[in-house]
């Protein structure tokens, strides 16, 4: 089936008691049992739900995986594949991650005696003689919020050259633009919070994975640890993945329109986005990807214009997150990656005036006269 009809119907049946063409919520605890161990396939709602069953399905599919596994937060989905890690063993990670898994790493699992290192991923020859040995390579690519790419394929042969596993955060891109998988990843992550429910109104993760016997240890780590994904929001991301395949070209197509816009201001001193042919990785994200995504972004030089300019906006809304329908703008350094130290930021180029933006569905119209309005206060 082609991508817009897995988005649509992937891992869906109709419901069988009524024949409800949405897959229900199904909102319970625990399944009635008919005798000792005589069940339907549902024993505890921590172990098996159909509501989240079918998105597991549904985002296997759209990603070209053999399962996948949900979680209650990209959070939980990133401690999930974590997990795989034992005591000891070394974990690569692409400079300029978003903070909260920066700081998972080196907050919370260093403490475990897994050993972290964060390394520039966007030349590979370069990497593979920075990185030495690892067990894990996880990246980003674009990475947040610096929007650098890397290239999927030459780090996965890099990962297996050290029979280390590869895992891509592909949040941003969502599968619509990038199947890490068929790259030659192992392991393919998002905050379902994002692009994949694209309406701002739920939390969740997902690991989606290729070999068995990853997905037997994920699936069980699913229930011993149990940070689930709730029916409810399963549920809401299922009915945002009906509609993937049209929200991601509006985004892109909105997201060119603001970028060659921002880059036309002689306010802004930068506009980091890879759909410009100038962008560094330009070509190996066309080479990857189908498109170039709605995350850009730009920097005003110093924290005070890129207050003005936020204070100055209203349609572009200030907030954490990502990937709604609704353009929501953000700045990097108190916000999404205030968990890296001033030190660690300023190495990667995260300045104060970095402003990101994802951009939304809205008219594109619409977005450059409010734009507009906030360059004029810098
Ligand atoms: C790229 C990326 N990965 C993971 C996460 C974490 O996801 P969540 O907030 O759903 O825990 C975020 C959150 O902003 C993100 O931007």
């Amino acid at each position: 089936m082609g991508f817009s009809t897995d988005c649509i119907h992937a891992g869906q049946e109709p419901d069988p008691s009524t024949g409800a063409i949405i897959t229900p919520i199904f909102q319970t605890s625990t399944y009635v049992q008919q005798g000792i161990g005589q069940h339907k396939g549902y024993e505890y709602a921590r172990t098996q739900n159909p509501t989240r069953r079918a998105l597991e399905k549904n985002l296997a599919a759209l990603e070209g995986g053999t399962d996948a596994y949900c979680y209650a937060s990209g959070m939980a989905a990133t401690q999930a594949v974590l997990s795989l890690i034992k005591q000891g063993q070394r974990v690569v990670v692409s400079d300029n991650v978003y903070g909260g898994t920066h700081r998972l790493f080196t907050k919370v699992l260093a403490q475990y005696g897994i050993d972290f290192a964060f390394v520039d991923a966007s030349d590979p020859s370069a990497f593979a003689r920075a990185a030495g040995r690892f067990d894990l390579l996880w990246i980003e690519t674009p990475t947040n919020p610096l929007m650098k790419v890397c290239d999927i394929e030459a780090l996965a042969t890099v990962a297996h050259g050290h029979g280390a596993l590869l895992a891509v955060d592909n949040t941003f891109m969502s599968p619509f633009f990038q199947k890490p998988l068929a790259l030659g990843a192992d392991l393919v992550v998002h905050s379902t919070t994002k692009f994949l429910n694209g309406h701002s109104d739920s939390v969740g993760g997902v690991v989606v994975v290729k070999d068995t016997k990853v997905a037997d240890w994920l699936r069980f780590y699913q229930n011993a640890a149990g940070a689930i994904l709730s029916p409810m929001d399963s549920w809401l991301v299922l009915r945002g993945t009906k509609t993937l395949a049209l929200r991601m070209p509006r985004h892109e197509q909105n997201a060119r329109v603001v970028a060659e816009f921002l880059r036309s201001q002689s306010k802004v001193k930068r506009v980091y986005w890879p759909g410009f042919e100038d962008h560094a990785g330009h070509a190996v994200q066309k080479k990857q990807a189908s498109g170039f995504g709605a995350l850009i972004s730009f920097d005003l030089g110093s924290r005070e214009a890129a207050d003005r300019l936020l204070r100055a906006v209203r349609l572009c809304s200030l907030g954490e997150s990502l990937g709604g329908i609704e353009t929501l703008i953000s700045h990097p350094a108190t916000m999404t990656h205030a968990g890296y130290t001033q030190p660690e930021r300023d190495a990667l180029g995260i300045g104060n005036g970095l402003v990101r933006i994802s951009v939304g569905c809205e008219d594109a119209e619409d977005l450059l006269a409010d734009l507009r309005t906030g360059i004029e206060a810098v």
